[in-house]
């Protein structure tokens, strides 16, 4: 099976968290452009809020993100648990780019005056919001032939990306997936993707 004619169910089932990544490309930037662009037309929100936002960075930004991260991260680790850190650090680097996934305050905001019976919802919501941009994100990079991480340096590199990409500060960052061409082997060590039985996490009721 080609990676483009990959079905939604198959990149399901492909997808896994893959750390050893280079700055090769599968496809060109604008496939990653369409990508992006069907999943902020495309990917449902909360109300129809509209909230999300992503920044996509490809090479010398994306590489000018893992940097920013590094730079502070040297300042709060201590030295002897550095190597660790930076190495991991270095390995998002050497990937072809990384999406940042935000939430605009502002339409939750509106939505909670339009409907104080769900104002404490929506914040939650939100945040599903988001999470389904991230694994379509995900799905559909991979059904590409790209590997992908998830990650959580919020809220630390929040101030510096706002300032290098002109993101307004008030958008929330939430969660960045990196991605890049997949080195060699680095599917074959990956642990068994689903340990605990299924049969006690999946509940059918009704079927023929
Ligand atoms: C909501 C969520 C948050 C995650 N956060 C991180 C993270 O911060 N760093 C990381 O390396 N992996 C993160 N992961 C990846 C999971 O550890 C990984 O998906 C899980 O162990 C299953 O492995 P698989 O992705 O290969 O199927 C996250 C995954 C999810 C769904």
């Amino acid at each position: 099976m080609t990676h483009d004619t990959m079905p939604f169910v198959e990149a399901v089932k492909h997808r896994r968290t893959i750390y050893t990544l280079n700055k090769t490309a599968p496809v060109d930037d604008k496939k990653i452009e369409e990508i992006a662009r069907t999943a902020i037309k495309d990917v449902p929100s909360s109300f129809n809020s509209q909230s999300a936002r992503m920044v996509v960075l490809l090479k010398d930004q994306h590489d000018k993100f893992w940097d920013i991260v590094r730079d502070i991260l040297k300042v709060h680790v201590p030295e002897d648990k550095w190597e660790h850190t930076g190495n991991r650090i270095q390995g998002f680097h050497n990937a072809y780019g990384t999406i940042l996934f935000y939430e605009a305050p502002e339409p939750i905001k509106k939505l909670q005056s339009t409907f104080p019976q769900y104002a404490d919802k929506f914040p939650q919501w939100s945040e599903h919001t988001s999470a389904m941009h991230q694994y379509m994100m995900w799905c559909a990079l991979e059904a590409e032939g790209f590997g992908c991480n998830l990650q959580h340096y919020n809220p630390l590199p929040d101030q510096k990306a706002a300032a290098e990409w002109n993101i307004p500060l008030e958008w929330q960052l939430k969660a960045q997936l990196v991605f890049g061409g997949e080195e060699p082997g680095s599917r074959e060590k990956l642990q068994t993707k689903s340990e605990q039985p299924i049969e006690e996490r999946l509940f059918i009721h009704g079927a023929a």
